[in-house]
């Protein structure tokens, strides 16, 4: 393929993926989105593929072949609870191709540049390589926190941030001492020293993150391997990378700053570690007791209810509970009851995760309200049910200040007039907090995997 053969399927990708970007942005396009996305993909793909860049077609193809099965088996196999991890996890894969390619770039003899244009490959290669540690450490071990092989509590090393600092000027040291050499021909040891550093960091910058942070932590991961891509992209000097590179490390970014206002969290914080700990006290042991309530005095309670507010949090996605959770909305709708969802934006365990789960169950859109909307409306609210989630309707976060949930804002369902919460035991949710909410006077809990309990509800409404 020519060169501006290449470089025209290159800008026709950029398009595509800016189209798909802004359509993921609302509901009813996000499918739409997708078409985009695999499409801009694979024009990227074949355009690459096809590119005098290209020196050996064979194992272009076993490369394509083992990667694409390992894709495609992971994404048939992979439940929807499970895909923050697999995000995570994609999320290292591309930190670790940065660090690869930037090993490659460094050892190749056949690139000869000089003067100002080699420093320049120098310092691409040493940011690619920082970033790309950064990313595949993190990443790795954001995955073993979402998958909960490793503890979601936070590990604060005594003078972390002091550590932190130290790092950040080692890596500053060890790139000059780079530069320096790399001009006699040498710079391997400074490399392999600052990517140990970046390694220890991104692992370090994560261990810190208590369980109830961990949204932002993904959406940074997120931004930081888009920028690990582009580094990639500048070393190949491949402009389709750096663009896509730089389309998801802005729009990671973006969502970062969304998820530090939904969860009431400083950015800057969360850069350094360590962040959303609580001060330091203990938090207050809920005490109380609990009023549990049946499947068919909660269809009771529905059937005598106008305004009806549902919560769903991660308890639902492990149910897989939505489609149930559909038809006693559609119930209650012919009934004349007014009937909303109150998305949290945090529920669950990837950004929109409820807002996917009530797509795929076709709950009309415009019955889904975010945090804000609802918050204001509590007194007009008869009855409201909370789906399997806990953190974020714990009171605890507005009240406790030692609470490592503390000031992150949550549905204040407890200011309606009855809730019903749907979970299996008292256990907590991801942050490991007691909830308050659940011995409230006005609170009654249904115990039980929460489709079985749903589908008993459904059952006694239509009775
Ligand atoms: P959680 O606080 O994790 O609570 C979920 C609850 O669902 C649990 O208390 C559990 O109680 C219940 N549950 C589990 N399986 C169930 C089943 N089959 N039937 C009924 N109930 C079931 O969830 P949430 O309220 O959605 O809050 C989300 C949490 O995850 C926040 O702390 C958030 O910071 C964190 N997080 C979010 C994200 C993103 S981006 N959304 C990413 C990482 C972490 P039982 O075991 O008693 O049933």
């Amino acid at each position: 393929m020519s060169h501006s053969l290449v470089t025209m399927s290159y800008i026709v990708a950029t398009i595509l993926f800016i189209l798909s970007l802004s359509g993921l942005s609302n509901q009813e396009t996000a499918r739409r989105g997708n078409y985009y996305g695999m499409l801009g993909m694979a024009v990227a793909i074949i355009a690459t593929a096809l590119s005098a860049s290209v020196s050996s077609y064979v194992i272009l193809l076993i490369a394509l072949l083992i990667g694409g099965a390992i894709g495609a088996r992971a994404a048939l196999k992979v439940e929807m609870t499970q895909m923050p991890e697999l995000v995570a996890i994609m999320h290292s894969l591309v930190g670790m191709a940065a660090v690869l390619v930037g090993y490659a770039n460094f050892m190749d003899s056949s690139i000869s540049l000089g003067g100002v244009e080699k420093n320049i490959h120098e310092i691409e290669i040493y940011i690619g390589i920082l970033i790309g540690a950064v990313t595949f450490s993190g990443s790795v071990i954001a995955f073993g926190k979402l998958s909960e092989r490793i503890s979601g509590k936070p590990l604060l090393l005594p003078g972390r941030h002091w550590f932190n600092l130290c790092l950040l000027i080692a890596v500053i040291v060890l790139g000059g001492l780079f530069l320096h050499q790399t001009e006699t021909g040498g710079g391997s040891v400074p490399l392999w020293i600052m990517t140990a550093i970046a390694l220890i960091f991104g692992i370090h910058m994560v261990m810190a993150i208590g369980g109830a942070d961990m949204p932002v932590v993904v959406s940074m991961l997120n931004s930081y391997s888009g920028w690990a891509a582009a580094a990639t992209g500048f070393m190949l000097s491949n402009d389709l990378l750096i663009v896509t590179g730089a389309l998801v490390g802005s729009s990671g970014a973006i969502l970062s700053y969304i998820m530090c206002r939904a969860m009431n969290r400083n950015f800057i914080s969360v850069i350094a570690g360590g962040f959303g700990t609580g001060s330091g006290g203990e938090a207050a042991v809920v005490e109380g007791e609990v009023q549990p309530i049946s499947a068919e005095d909660t269809a009771q309670l529905l059937l005598d209810a106008k305004n009806i507010i549902i919560i769903p949090g991660y308890g639902m996605a492990v149910a897989q509970a939505q489609h149930t959770v559909n038809e006693i909305t559609k119930l209650l709708r012919e009934k004349g009851k007014k009937v909303g969802f109150g998305i949290h934006p945090v529920a669950g365990r990837m950004p929109g995760h409820m807002n996917v789960l009530l797509a795929e169950a076709k709950v009309p859109y415009d019955i889904v309200y975010e945090m804000d909307e609802i918050n204001e409306d509590w007194a007009h609210v008869d009855v409201s049910i909370v789906i399997g989630a806990n953190d974020i309707v714990n009171p605890s976060a507005l009240d406790d200040p030692n609470s490592p949930i503390a000031g992150m804002p949550v549905l204040e369902c407890w200011k309606g007039e009855t809730t019903i919460v749907l979970k299996r035991s008292m256990a907590s949710g991801y942050a490991g907090v007691g909830n308050p909410l659940f011995v409230l006077e006005n609170t009654r809990m249904l115990f039980g995997d929460a489709n079985a309990t749903m589908q008993a509800v459904l059952k006694a409404l239509k009775g």
